[in-house]
């Protein structure tokens, strides 16, 4: 089979697909209910292994966020450089975004899975634990492009997770698994992002 041209398709799904860049700072326009409920519906219609749906979404603003922008400063000083680099530039992600929304995983799924299979194996726990991580990574990238087509801004905080017990502690969710923290909000200015690997490095075609 010959490799697939990159084919010039347009259209709106297409477009908020191409247009979605991990934004860092935002401005003070405040984020309306109801795009974040938009925004939530669109993560919440995600596949998800065994339909378990094992995610739940935790939308934080005014003082809970200010607790999370100062958890987050303050335990980036026990790490080494890059990584404190990382949280504090997190930090004030968080900070200048209007609403942040944190991603969990409840185990669920893995607690249907292993059931299910009757084993309570290592294998039977990695691989449920791998598809309740993936269903949720696609609501994930479900809420980042919703936003997107709604001109809002998001950008997935994947560094807190080296703080994972003391965010899960604060958001009120000790036993849930730490997913993703996206700030939302309308940009500061707009930035074009880095280039993606060209489609020839990274695609092969067996036939
Ligand atoms: C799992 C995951 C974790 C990420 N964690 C962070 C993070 O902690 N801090 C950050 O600034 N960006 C983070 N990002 C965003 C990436 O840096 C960004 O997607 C990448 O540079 C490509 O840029 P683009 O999103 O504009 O295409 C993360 C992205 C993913 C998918």
């Amino acid at each position: 089979m010959e490799a697939i041209e990159q084919r010039p398709i347009i259209n709106e799904t297409l477009k908020t697909i191409a247009h979605r860049r991990s934004i860092r700072m935002f401005s003070d326009q405040p984020v309306s209910d109801e795009a974040i409920g938009t925004i939530l519906q669109a993560a919440n219609q995600a596949p998800s292994a065994h339909n378990q749906q094992s995610w739940r979404f935790i939308v934080i603003r005014g003082n809970k966020k200010r607790e999370l922008v100062e958890l987050v400063n303050s335990k980036a000083a026990q790490f080494p450089k890059a990584s404190s680099v990382l949280l504090r530039m997190a930090s004030r992600s968080i900070a200048s975004a209007p609403a942040v929304i944190a991603v969990i995983n409840t185990g669920e799924l893995i607690e249907h899975g292993t059931h299910l299979f009757n084993m309570a194996s290592e294998q039977a726990y990695d691989f449920f634990r791998t598809m309740e991580i993936q269903s949720s990574a696609a609501a994930v990238q479900n809420l980042l492009l919703a936003a997107t087509s709604l001109g809002l801004a998001t950008v997935w905080l994947g560094i807190l997770f080296l703080i994972k017990d003391e965010v899960l502690e604060l958001l009120g969710e000790p036993k849930g698994e730490f997913m993703a923290v996206i700030p939302v909000g309308y940009p500061s200015k707009m930035t074009k992002g880095p280039e993606k690997r060209p489609l020839e490095t990274i695609v092969k075609y067996l036939d």
